[in-house]
């Protein structure tokens, strides 16, 4: 009987890379301080998340989520365990190269904005296409935070301070901060949090309309409504994931 061979399955870079999870953590732990009174914020958390998926964290205030977006982010460093997000172990690199890293790789939303108040709506844009790259020319951040803007419904409001726009507004500027230097992954900690449900949808919806062109979104929420619009629920409950699944 003649064998069969089967023909050699060639994979290109690109497709081995997005064959593998954007982020993966083990045992990924943060606690504050030594002995009895140490404060946990994670304990020995895993967790693999996709290319293009929309991720809702879940629980109670106190039980870790913040915590894991700011790991997740590249704002805090793990006290133990190890976190690789696009084939990067973030948790070795040193501080420098850490915030360098999070510059061109991860897009951020709070809550509260954190817009700076003195710039208007470009230059907030723009700050974070020269975090990303210092060496794109100034007509070249311009245009890219006007295009970032224009994505998020304010092309007309980019001279616009954060005190002279609304907190939706300031939101969807924040948004278009955190989309500017197309990263592969945003975390958004509470983004609707400090929203009317209107203002709250049109920045959910500009959120998880990122995920099509491969974006990974993580969406910390308290929204149980927003929670059932993604991919998957994940429920913490002091430090540790209690559910992950998909829906
Ligand atoms: N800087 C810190 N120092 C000490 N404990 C902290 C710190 N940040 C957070 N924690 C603790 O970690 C736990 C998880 O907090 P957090 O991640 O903010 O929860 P959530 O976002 O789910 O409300 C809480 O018990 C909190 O008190
Ligand atoms: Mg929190």
């Amino acid at each position: 009987m003649e064998l069969m061979v089967q023909p050699p399955v060639v994979r290109t870079p690109a497709s081995v890379e997005r064959a593998r999870p954007l982020v993966e953590a083990l045992d990924l732990t943060r606690r504050w301080g030594k002995g009895p009174t140490a404060q946990l914020g994670i304990d020995r958390v895993d967790l693999a998340l996709g290319h293009g998926e929309l991720v809702a964290i879940v629980g109670p205030s106190g039980s870790g989520k913040s915590t894991l977006g700011a790991l997740l982010a590249g704002i805090d460093r793990p006290s133990a365990g190890s976190l690789v997000v696009d084939g990067v172990r973030i948790d070795q690199l040193s501080d420098d190269r850490l915030a360098r890293w999070r510059g061109s790789n991860v897009g951020i939303v709070f809550q509260n904005f954190h817009l700076l108040p003195t710039l208007d709506a470009r230059e907030n844009v723009e700050l974070a296409v020269k975090l990303a790259d210092g060496s794109t020319s100034r007509r070249n951040r311009r245009l890219r935070s006007l295009d970032a803007l224009q994505a998020v419904g304010l092309a007309d409001k980019a001279k616009r301070l954060p005190t002279q726009l609304s907190g939706g507004e300031q939101q969807r500027v924040a948004v278009a901060r955190a989309l500017v230097a197309q990263p592969r992954l945003i975390v958004a900690d509470e983004p609707t949090g400090s929203l009317d449900q209107e203002s709250g949808a049109v920045v959910f919806d500009l959120l998880a309309g990122l995920v099509s062109g491969g974006t990974t979104v993580v969406l910390i929420t308290h929204d149980e409504h927003l929670a059932t619009r993604t991919d998957r629920i994940i429920s913490m409950l002091d430090g540790r994931i209690v559910s992950s699944g998909a829906q």
